[in-house]
C-alpha cells in the first residue's frame, strides 16, 4: 500500500519556481490567486497540513495551528517578515517557523530608491500632467524638486535591507548616510560607506531623506507620528517599505496635506490592503500596493527558499532559515 503524501497548504499561489521542488513529493493545496482567505476559511484551508506555506496577509495564530492538526511541523512564511505569526503559539506546539531572508533585499531596496526619486522627481505628478494634456511648453521653473545627489539619508534599521539603502545611497549618490539601529553600529558598513550610528531625533532632524527598514513590533508601532514628523525638515522625504503600521498613517496624511514634509513615497499602509483616503488627493505622496520585492528574482527565490524550508522539515532536517 503506497503511503499518503504529507500535504501542504500554500494559501496562495506562488511563483512555479517553488511549486517545482514541492509538488514531487507533496500533495499540494493551493488556495486562490487573487485574494486572501478569510480567517474562518483558513482553518479548513490548512486541516490535515503538514506545512503551511502562507503569505503575509494570513495571520497565523495558535488556531490556525490546531486547525492544521498535529501533524503540522513548519510555518514557512513567503515573506522576510513575520509579524503574522504568532511565535509563542508556534513556539509552544513545537512548530517551526520560517522567512525569507536575503533573497528580496536588492528588490526592496531597488524600490525604496524607485519611490524616493518618484517623490523627489515628482514623476506621477509630471506623468499626470501629461497625459491630462498640461504640457504647453518647457518652462525653467515647471516641477522642480530635490537633487538626490549628495544628501543626508536617514536609515531607521539596519538589517539586510537598511545597509543595502545605505551602501546605494552612499555609492551611487555619493549621499551622507546616517543610521538608526537601536543604538548599535555597524563598523564595517561605517567603514564601506563612511555611514555614522546617530540617535533617532538626529535621523529626524538631520535627514533629507528617511527610509524606514524596521520590522513590525509592539516597539517600532507608530514609531514616525505627528511629532516625530513636526521634528523633521520641511523639505524631507519619508519612505516606508517596512510595515505599514511603523507610521502612523492619519498623522503623515495631514503632514502631507500641511507640507509638514514634502513628500512621502509608501509600499506598505496601516491597515492593508485599505489607505488612509486623504492620501489619494495628495500629489506628494507615491503609493504602491505592497511591491517593494516584486522582482522575479526575489520572488522565484522567495518561493524557491520557503520550499526548500519545507522539504528540509518534513525529511527531520534543520530548515534554512528558522526564526528563533
Ligand atoms: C516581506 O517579505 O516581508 C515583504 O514585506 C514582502 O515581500
Amino acid at each position: 500500500m503506497t503511503q499518503a503524501k504529507p500535504i501542504v497548504a500554500i494559501t496562495n499561489k506562488i511563483p512555479d519556481a517553488g511549486i517545482k521542488f514541492l509538488e514531487a513529493k507533496f500533495e499540494l493545496k493551493i488556495g486562490p490567486t487573487d485574494r486572501t482567505l478569510k480567517s474562518a476559511e483558513l482553518l479548513s484551508f490548512v486541516k490535515g497540513a503538514s506545512a503551511i506555506l502562507p503569505l503575509l496577509g494570513n495571520k497565523i495564530d495558535g488556531r490556525v495551528m490546531d486547525a492544521a492538526g498535529k501533524q503540522l511541523k513548519i510555518v514557512a512564511n513567503y515573506a522576510v517578515g513575520y509579524d503574522n505569526i504568532d511565535l509563542a503559539a508556534a513556539k509552544k506546539r513545537r512548530i517551526i517557523i520560517t522567512n525569507t531572508p536575503g533573497v528580496l533585499t536588492e528588490a526592496v531596496a531597488e524600490h525604496a530608491f524607485a519611490l524616493l526619486t518618484a517623490v523627489a522627481r515628482r514623476i506621477v505628478e509630471s506623468d499626470k500632467f501629461l497625459r491630462a494634456g498640461k504640457y504647453k511648453s518647457w518652462m525653467p521653473e515647471l516641477l522642480l524638486g530635490p537633487q538626490l545627489r549628495g544628501k543626508t539619508l536617514g536609515i531607521i534599521g539596519l538589517g539586510r535591507i537598511g545597509s543595502r539603502v545605505a551602501e546605494i545611497g552612499a555609492l551611487g549618490y555619493d549621499m551622507r548616510v546616517i543610521y538608526f539601529d537601536r543604538g548599535k553600529k555597524n563598523r564595517e558598513l561605517d567603514k564601506k560607506i563612511g555611514s555614522e550610528a546617530a540617535s533617532l531625533r538626529k535621523i529626524l532632524t538631520a535627514s533629507d531623506f528617511i527610509s524606514l527598514h524596521v520590522p513590525l513590533t509592539p516597539q517600532t508601532r507608530h514609531l514616525i507620528g505627528k511629532v516625530e514628523l513636526e521634528t523633521m525638515k520641511k523639505t524631507a522625504i519619508l519612505i516606508n517599505t517596512s510595515r505599514g503600521p511603523v507610521v502612523n498613517e492619519q498623522a503623515l496624511a495631514q503632514a502631507l496635506r500641511h507640507k509638514v514634509i514634502w513628500g512621502a513615497g509608501l509600499d506598505v499602509f496601516e491597515f492593508e490592503p485599505r489607505f488612509t483616503p486623504a492620501l489619494k488627493k495628495l500629489d506628494n505622496v507615491v503609493m504602491t500596493p505592497h511591491t517593494a520585492s516584486a522582482t522575479h528574482e526575489a520572488r522565484d527565490a522567495m518561493a524557491v527558499l520557503a520550499a526548500k524550508n519545507i522539504i528540509a522539515v518534513l525529511a527531520g532536517q534543520a530548515p534554512l532559515t528558522e526564526i528563533k
